[in-house]
């Protein structure tokens, strides 16, 4: 119930913000005259689940609807900032390091929102793999001609260039969405010196970059981020026209989710593109901000994808979440779904390559760097993590080349999977290689990849009105 008038709610903000999207005549308006009757009746009832439960928090800036404003409630859980507890790890293919570090380390089991365990249909009801294809398409060309950021200036002698400027070398390992689309961005024509013709300011401190600096580190980063934006908020009249709330940062280490709380403006108002999207905890805020896909950059052109697939399930991690739990409790020993925790002795493409199925399973953080290998092999992805904003989520329609999966019902993955018949599987892998060019950085950006996305990510949240300095 809630979990679909988030999504109605959702549909009705995307089409109330994005003034660009043209119905073509009046006759389709009239035709759609029952879905928006029906779109009200739910944002109706959402707003009054809203106000009886606080599974909502909804930043009254962004919605500026007047019942949710009033209503707006801190998330019940809010986990503070906990000093290291870890050494710091290479940007090497190590299950130990894929899995962030700082974070929850209970289940949360109270809120199913994605199919529970009716079986195998629901995932092909809609096989279509864009929400609104056309719409999409529509807003892609004008986005890709008009939609224009402002980056915030840094000499090539800053002190901190090494943070606030593009990498000088091709990013790599798990956090190398952040560097990639910083660098990308920066050459690109979205691009514009004039502020006043900016859509959006663009904050290019890079987290990654701050937590290896030995002036910054872990420890330090909040300090950075306070000041830095004292400094620009002095500096130019833009942080202040807006509150931040046409600026926005990217980030994909799950420390950038702690790295706020001492400019809480930005938490509370910017555009905070992140890979840790989940609703639990305090720093992400669903519609305002949005998840960025972690994708370990490959590029290899010989991979046969075609490869035939014989095992049913795989999944290789570290134990480190009460959901890994689950999971090897129940299919530890088990033969079709094959589940390895520590060390993996045969070769990891190989076993992407040779399963049908690939299971990203929640650990510290719900980073998709496994739903991102799984595309990038061929492999259908299983989700089993509650309730958190997958990548590209406003466009493309995850049931269409995904399986997600709660996870209480990790008992029945089996009965799910090989629920799943023969067509139908292959509808959901057709998908997967549709959408694998989504999940693919270049630095010399290709139409419709990774940063293309994220920038139509972006121009949906783009601010239509522009309070003057
Ligand atoms: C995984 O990372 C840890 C921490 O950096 C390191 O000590 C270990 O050698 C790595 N393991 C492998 C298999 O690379
Ligand atoms: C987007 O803009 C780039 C740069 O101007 C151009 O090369 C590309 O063809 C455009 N793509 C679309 C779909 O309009
Ligand atoms: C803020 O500005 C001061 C003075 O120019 C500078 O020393 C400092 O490094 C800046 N801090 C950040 C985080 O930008
Ligand atoms: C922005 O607001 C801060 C706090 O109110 C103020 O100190 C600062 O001078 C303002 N910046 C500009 C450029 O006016
Ligand atoms: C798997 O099998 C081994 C050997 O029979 C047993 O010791 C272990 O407890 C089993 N593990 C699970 C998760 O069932």
């Amino acid at each position: 119930m809630a979990a679909s008038s988030i999504y109605l709610l959702h549909s009705v903000l995307t089409r109330r913000r994005d003034q660009n999207l043209h119905f073509s005549s009046l006759k389709s308006l009239l035709f759609l005259m029952p879905t928006t009757l029906a779109l009200a009746t739910s944002l109706l009832i959402l707003l009054y689940i809203s106000s009886t439960s606080n599974f909502f928090f909804i930043h009254p800036h962004h919605l500026q609807l007047d019942g949710a404003s009033t209503n707006h409630q801190k998330p019940s859980k809010i986990l503070s900032f906990s000093p290291p507890k870890f050494v710091g790890f290479s940007e090497i293919p190590n299950f130990s390091a894929r899995d962030g570090v700082i974070g929850e380390t209970k289940d949360q089991n109270t809120f199913n929102f994605h199919m529970g365990s009716q079986g195998s249909k629901t995932y092909i009801n809609n096989e279509e793999l864009f929400h609104d294809r056309d719409g999409f398409h529509e807003n892609y060309k004008q986005m890709n001609k008009s939609l224009k950021i402002y980056v915030y200036p840094h000499r090539q002698d800053d002190p901190f260039a090494n943070v606030l400027l593009p990498v000088d070398f091709e990013p790599g390992g798990n956090y190398a969405s952040e560097s990639y689309f910083k660098k990308v961005l920066m050459s690109s024509h979205f691009v514009t010196m004039d502020p006043s013709a900016a859509d959006l300011f663009f904050l290019p401190f890079s987290i990654a970059r701050l937590r290896h600096d030995p002036r910054v580190g872990i420890n330090g980063i909040q300090g950075f981020i306070r000041d830095y934006i004292f400094n620009i908020s002095h500096e130019y009249p833009y942080w202040n026209s807006s509150g931040g709330a046409d600026h926005f940062y990217v980030a994909c280490h799950s420390i950038g989710r702690s790295a706020m709380e001492k400019a809480v403006e930005i938490k509370l108002n910017a555009i905070q593109v992140v890979c840790s999207s989940s609703y639990y905890v305090s720093s992400f805020v669903a519609h305002k901000d949005a998840s960025l896909p972690q994708i370990w950059p490959r590029q290899d052109n010989t991979l046969n994808l075609a490869h035939e697939r014989t095992k049913l399930a795989f999944f290789a991690g570290s134990m480190n979440s009460p959901v890994r739990g689950k999971l090897l409790q129940v299919w530890g020993n088990d033969s079709d779904i094959s589940v390895h925790f520590g060390h993996l002795t045969t070769s990891y493409s190989e076993e992407l390559l040779k399963s049908k199925f690939c299971l990203h399973v929640k650990g510290f953080e719900v980073n998709t760097a496994r739903v991102g290998d799984a595309l990038y092999y061929g492999c259908v992805p299983v989700i089993i993590a509650n309730h958190y904003d997958l990548p590209f989520q406003d466009i493309l329609n995850w049931k269409s080349f995904s399986v997600v999966v709660a996870t209480l019902d990790i008992p029945l993955l089996k009965k799910i999977l090989e629920g799943i018949n023969g067509d139908e599987y292959s509808i959901l892998q057709n998908n997967v290689l549709k959408v694998r060019k989504h999940f693919q950085w270049h630095l010399s950006p290709v139409d419709y990849d990774a940063f293309y996305l994220v920038m139509f990510e972006l121009w949906l949240r783009r601010s239509h009105s522009r309070v003057k300095a």
